[in-house]
């Protein structure tokens, strides 16, 4: 789902008729600056419902992500199980791919919740994934109560590879 508070929804950007849109963001990222309360909370509670829609039989654990995107719409998702366990994917990355199809390009921020009794933090791939499309971004984890950890996507993934790499060949 796609919620845009102000202005008008997110369109859907068709490769067709926007190529740029299609290519990796290979700008240095400008969108890093620190969430006011009020953003962190809608982004806080758009994970914390998207924890309700995970489809989780086999571990049990339940996962909600939302990206707050450049313009402020937020997009969740939440995990995927299936009887492949392989096949499995993450809260982030289906918040990402939703995120994607609605036209979004770069992130503000993402917040993740769980239902588990203490932080999750996001897996390995997620923040390889996530990284491409906002190495500044602010990222929130929060737990069952209260607690908030406050850290930034290259504090979770120094050194990332990143579409630049693509570049570097002579
Ligand atoms: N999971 C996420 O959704 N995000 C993460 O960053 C880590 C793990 C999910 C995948 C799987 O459905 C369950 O948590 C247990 O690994």
């Amino acid at each position: 789902m796609v919620a845009c508070r102000t202005g008008a929804p997110r369109l859907r950007a068709h490769g067709i008729d926007t190529p740029r849109m299609n290519k990796p963001n290979m700008e240095t990222p400008t969108v890093d600056a620190q969430l006011d309360a009020e953003t962190e909370n809608r982004l806080v509670a758009a994970a914390r419902r998207a924890v309700q829609a995970a489809h989780s039989p086999y571990s049990g654990v339940c996962v909600g992500a939302a990206l707050l995107d450049d313009v402020g719409c937020i997009h969740d998702g939440c995990n995927v199980e299936s009887a492949s366990y392989g096949l499995t994917i993450c809260a982030e990355r289906t918040a990402l791919v939703s995120a994607v199809t609605a036209g979004a390009r770069t992130f503000r921020a993402v917040a993740v919740a769980s239902n588990l009794p203490r932080l999750l933090m996001p897996c390995g791939a997620c923040r390889q994934f996530l990284s491409e499309f906002g190495p500044r971004m602010q990222v929130v984890v929060v737990g069952p109560g209260e607690e908030r950890h406050r850290t930034t996507m290259d504090r979770l993934l120094p050194s990332a590879f990143s579409p630049a790499d693509l570049n570097a060949l002579p």
